[in-house]
């Protein structure tokens, strides 16, 4: 019934994101259909707030990190490729972190689709907030001091993809301030991979020979 009442509400936000959850279910997954918003932030970035350290990471973080997430990750050769972390401190630990690239061209990790960023932009990606912190504030302080990264790197907007279906993550983005760009889907049909832009600001642009960049490492 839960499943039942997920999807009819998948089907009145978009029908593309209830074709996806439908493939999802399909063993094997022979078809994948990855649908997601961009999101951008340009000035008007939250204010860092004094009680909650934030800093980049470098890979002395990584062990501190793994903690974070709960399990390891290619921390490490996120840092090797000169992938810049922001963290979020906590009593000491590492409570949330988000990970942002500057190359002209990214990769993402988990479908191995690529596309451009313009030179005035970072890519925002892989937010995590460890669970016992979330909802008290500790991503929207590791967007703040993105901030910084975002000027020392001198850039000025953040570009972020987040999952239809993940609807945490579409609130946090809106609330702190991130509006949505464009509209994108992924799709691999037994190899065959490409991803295109549905709607909104076109950069570069997304096509096949992009969605067939070899994946990282
Ligand atoms: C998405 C995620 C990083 C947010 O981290 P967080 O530290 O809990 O977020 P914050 O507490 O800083 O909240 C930021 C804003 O989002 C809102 N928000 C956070 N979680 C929310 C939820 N479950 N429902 C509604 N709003 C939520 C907060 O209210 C806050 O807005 P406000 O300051 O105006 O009240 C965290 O939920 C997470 O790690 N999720 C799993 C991984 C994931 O999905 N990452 C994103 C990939 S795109």
């Amino acid at each position: 019934m839960n499943a039942v009442r997920k999807l009819q509400a998948l089907l009145r936000r978009h029908p593309m994101a209830l074709v996806e959850a439908v493939l999802h279910r399909i063993p094997f997954r022979p078809i994948r259909a990855e649908y997601f918003e961009r999101f951008e932030l340009r000035g008007a970035f939250p204010p860092l707030a004094t009680a909650l350290e934030v800093r980049l990471a470098d890979t002395r973080d990584v062990e501190p990190l793994v903690r974070c997430r709960g399990k390891s990750s290619n921390f490490e050769s996120r840092f090797a490729a000169g992938e810049h972390c922001v963290v979020a401190i906590v009593d000491g630990s590492i409570a949330g972190y988000e990970w942002f690239s500057e190359k002209e061209r990214h990769v993402e990790e988990r479908f191995g689709y690529a596309f451009p960023i313009q030179d005035d932009a970072l890519y925002a990606y892989d937010a995590y907030t460890s669970e016992a912190f979330r909802g008290r504030g500790v991503w929207r302080q590791v967007i703040a001091g993105a901030a910084g990264l975002l000027k020392a790197r001198g850039r000025t907007r953040l570009l972020s993809h987040v999952d239809f279906g993940n609807d945490t993550s579409m609130t946090a983005h809106v609330k702190v301030g991130f509006r949505p760009v464009g509209r994108f889907v992924f799709l691999d049909v037994l190899g065959w991979k490409t991803l295109r832009q549905l709607s909104g600001v076109r950069e570069g642009h997304a096509d096949d020979r992009s969605a067939r960049a070899p994946r990282p490492g």
